[in-house]
């Protein structure tokens, strides 16, 4: 397994996994991902797999910064494992990674979840996010809800 920032080459294997991870909630395109990497405020990170003499993306997470570069808040875009590597612990080394850059600029997390969506949400959890309240059909075409998370800046943490 390696993890590395993804490049314009990885958007269509991410929109290959958002089909399958997310087919209610308009799962993006090859072309979004692409102009997600390409923003100069976002961090978008994939974990490789070396199946044989290929490599494949597994998991991919990205979180974009806001605000002034000197007191940024953060918001998670997307966070996904393929079904076939999940609970391995992938969800949790993306993680990591995101809240380790979140901290390093003492900023704020936030993030939307599926009501429903069980697993990530105990993951969110985990990693000190709290629930701060529901937005109704927020995704679409599904209609589902979301809570709006948010974890606190390292410096509030520790207060
Ligand atoms: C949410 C998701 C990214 C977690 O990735 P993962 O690699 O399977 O998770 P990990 O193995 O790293 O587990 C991290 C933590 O997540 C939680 N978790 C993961 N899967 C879970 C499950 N099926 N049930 C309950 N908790 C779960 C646990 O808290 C777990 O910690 P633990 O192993 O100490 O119990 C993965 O389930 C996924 O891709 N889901 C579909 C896409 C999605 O919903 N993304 C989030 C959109 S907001």
């Amino acid at each position: 397994m390696e993890i590395r920032a993804l490049q314009t080459r990885d958007a269509a294997r991410c929109a290959e996994l958002e089909q399958i991870l997310f087919p209610g909630d308009n799962p993006w395109s090859r072309d979004i991902f692409a102009i997600e990497f390409s923003h100069p405020h976002t961090f978008y990170l994939g974990v490789f797999d070396d199946e044989g003499d290929e490599e494949v993306l597994v998991a991919y997470a990205g979180m974009a910064m806001l605000g002034p570069r000197d007191d940024p808040e953060f918001e998670i875009h997307t966070i996904a494992v393929d079904p076939e590597h999940q609970r391995r612990g992938l969800g949790r080394l993306l993680m990591d990674q995101l809240m380790h850059a979140a901290d390093s600029f003492d900023g704020q997390v936030f993030l939307e979840v599926r009501t429903d969506n069980a697993p990530a949400i105990a993951m969110y959890e985990a990693f000190g996010f709290v629930n701060q309240g529901v937005r109704r059909n927020y995704y679409q075409p599904s209609g589902a809800d979301a809570y709006t998370m948010s974890r606190p800046s390292r410096s509030e943490r520790e207060q």
